[in-house]
C-alpha cells in the first residue's frame, strides 16, 4: 500500500464529500451522522482550511483514503490556534497506519511552515479510546470533558474531551 499526501485542492472536494459521508456511517467517531455531511458542510471546512489551516489528504495513487484539517476561528486573539480539527480514514483503510502517517506530515508541516502556530486543539468523544490514544502519541494532551456533551442518541450522553498540542 502507497500512500501519498498532498494539500487538498478544489478537484478533490467531491471525493473528500464521498470520504467523510462513508466514514460518518460508523459511529462512533465523527459528530456528524451520513446525514448531516452535505457539500456545503465539507467545502465550508476546506475553504477555511485553505484559507487560514491546513488541509492534507492520503491517496493510495487512485483514491482519496484520509483527510484531516484544522483551521482559525475568526476572533484575532485566536489566530495563534488551528481548532475544530477533524481527521477521517476510509474504513476500509483503518488501522494501517494512514493516520498515522497523515496526522504526522501535518503536525510536521505546522512545526516547519507555520511559525503562526502555537496551539492546534480537537475535541474527541471520551468512548472514542483509540483516537484518543492515538492523539496522546502524537503530543496532544487532555485539557479537561465536556460532561455529557455527545447525546448518543439512546437517551444517553457521554464526555467530550478537548485535548491540544502546544509548539515546543
Ligand atoms: C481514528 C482514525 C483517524 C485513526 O486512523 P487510522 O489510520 O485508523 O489509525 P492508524 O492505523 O494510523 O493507527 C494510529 C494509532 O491508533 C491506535 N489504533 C489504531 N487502530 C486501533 C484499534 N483497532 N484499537 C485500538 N487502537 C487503535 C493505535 O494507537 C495506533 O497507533 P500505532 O501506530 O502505534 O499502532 C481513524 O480510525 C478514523 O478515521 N476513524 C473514524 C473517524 C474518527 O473517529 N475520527 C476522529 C474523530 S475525533
Amino acid at each position: 500500500l502507497e500512500i501519498n499526501l498532498k494539500h487538498g485542492r478544489q478537484g478533490d472536494w467531491p471525493e473528500i464529500v464521498e470520504l467523510y459521508k462513508l466514514v460518518a456511517k460508523n459511529k462512533g467517531g465523527l459528530a456528524r451522522g451520513q446525514d448531516e455531511i452535505s457539500w456545503e458542510y465539507v467545502t465550508t471546512f476546506l475553504r477555511k482550511s485553505e484559507k487560514t489551516g491546513l488541509s492534507l489528504i492520503a491517496t493510495d495513487g487512485l483514491t482519496v483514503v484520509g483527510e484531516i484539517h484544522a483551521y482559525k476561528l475568526e476572533p484575532m486573539v485566536f489566530s495563534h490556534v488551528l481548532s475544530e480539527l477533524t481527521i477521517a480514514i476510509h474504513p476500509d483503510f483503518q488501522g494501517k497506519g494512514i493516520g498515522r502517517i497523515l496526522f504526522s506530515a501535518f503536525l510536521e508541516e505546522i512545526i516547519s511552515h507555520r511559525p503562526d502556530i502555537l496551539r492546534v486543539e480537537l475535541i474527541a468523544r471520551e468512548s472514542n479510546k483509540k483516537a484518543i490514544q492515538f492523539y496522546e502519541t502524537l503530543g496532544f494532551r487532555q485539557e479537561g470533558r465536556y460532561e455529557q456533551r455527545i447525546d448518543r442518541g439512546d437517551g444517553t450522553f457521554e464526555a467530550d474531551i478537548p485535548m491540544a498540542w502546544l509548539r515546543k
